[in-house]
């Protein structure tokens, strides 16, 4: 049995980080484990310039420790507003390197979100033109259609189209949960590609209501069946380089989940790389581990490897059930529960 592996520092193509002082909180934690993260723009109000990226960006390396290397990457919220010369501005930042596609309504802080797809073609096209990166929340917002199908909906009524009418369009399908999904990227062309978060290699949504409900499992998109959970493990482990690591660790303050209407958000960013190590340890993958988690997001952002590694050991410990958040608390995913694999 392998007791160890030293993979690349890894990166992290999906955070949300929050702002003020909340970023004291979970920054050290990000960068404890990842050279680099995507961050979500998804602020009150969201990130939805180059120059409010700036700002954000040095907010959030004030709270980088001394001792760690880590720089964030930026992704631009896109609005029905947001100008064809942003993209521009965004191709020539060296530190912003994406937009970020929420439909409106779909999840925490979305109401800035697109609202028509149609709304944004001129700014899709000028991506395109300037190979700047789409990252989609890829869920149908009809309030109406059960939250299990939002996805499937999605690939195939706003993926499928924006694949055809932007065939040069690289796009990241953001944190996949679907079968539907991980078969639509894994048969586009290479501009295509996916990320995967731990919570939806290790649960299925039974795990929501094993013994009770567990509001720290709930997030968007939501956990599927089991059969899902399998197709994002073969999908994670397959080698293929469309699938890469991304945690969508979306801290909320304890007594936002733990309510009548809580919200919705898994934290990772304490034990992310040993989530993805459990994850692929379950079916013999972990020589497939490293690619995941520290090559192929690089390659399709363009960007070098990390400098530096990480070791994980094969050990049995508990992480702490709760982190300090701004004045509150945060209780990660992995509450109540032990790890078998550790970062050292
Ligand atoms: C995210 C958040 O809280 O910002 N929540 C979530 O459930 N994933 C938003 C998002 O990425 O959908
Ligand atoms: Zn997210």
């Amino acid at each position: 049995m392998q007791d160890s592996i030293i993979l690349g520092r890894p990166d992290d193509f999906h955070v949300h980080l929050r702002d003020g002082a909340a970023l004291a909180a979970v920054v050290p934690l990000t960068a404890r484990q990842f050279g680099r993260a995507l961050v979500m723009p998804n602020l009150k109000p969201p990130v939805t310039t180059v120059s409010m990226a700036a700002d954000y960006r040095e907010r959030i390396l004030r709270s980088v420790p001394t001792d760690l290397q880590f720089s964030p990457l930026m992704a631009l919220y896109l609005t029905d507003a947001t100008p064809v010369d942003e993209v521009a501005r965004v191709a020539e930042s060296d530190f912003a390197h994406a937009f970020k596609y929420y439909p409106a309504g779909a999840t925490t802080n979305s109401d800035s979100g697109v609202t028509a797809l149609a709304k944004v073609y001129p700014v899709l096209e000028a991506m395109q033109r300037h190979g700047v990166v789409l990252c989609v929340h890829g869920e149908v917002t009809d309030p109406t259609t059960d939250v299990f199908d939002r996805e499937a909906l999605f690939v195939e009524g706003s993926l499928q189209h924006i694949a055809r009418d932007f065939p040069a369009l690289k796009m990241v399908v953001e944190h996949i949960t679907t079968l539907e999904a991980a078969e639509f990227v894994a048969a586009s062309g290479a501009n295509i590609a996916a990320t995967i978060t731990p919570q939806h290699l290790l649960y299925n949504r039974t795990s929501i209501f094993t013994g009770g409900i567990r509001p720290h499992l709930y997030c968007l998109p939501i956990l599927k069946r089991e059969k899902h959970r399998q197709a994002l493990l073969q999908a994670a482990t397959s080698g293929s380089a469309k699938f890469f690591l991304g945690t969508d660790s979306a801290p909320h303050a304890k007594n936002n989940k733990e309510a009548c209407c809580g919200a919705a958000g898994c934290f990772t960013s304490h034990a992310a790389i040993e989530l993805y190590a459990e994850a692929f340890d379950s079916v013999a993958a972990m020589n497939k581990l490293d690619d995941f988690a520290s090559r192929f997001g690089a390659a399709f952002y363009g960007l070098p490897r990390n400098v530096g590694q990480v070791t994980l050991k094969r050990e049995s410990w508990t992480p702490p059930n709760e982190f300090a958040f701004a004045g509150e608390t945060i209780v990660p995913l992995t509450v109540g529960r032990n790890l078998s694999w550790r970062m050292v």
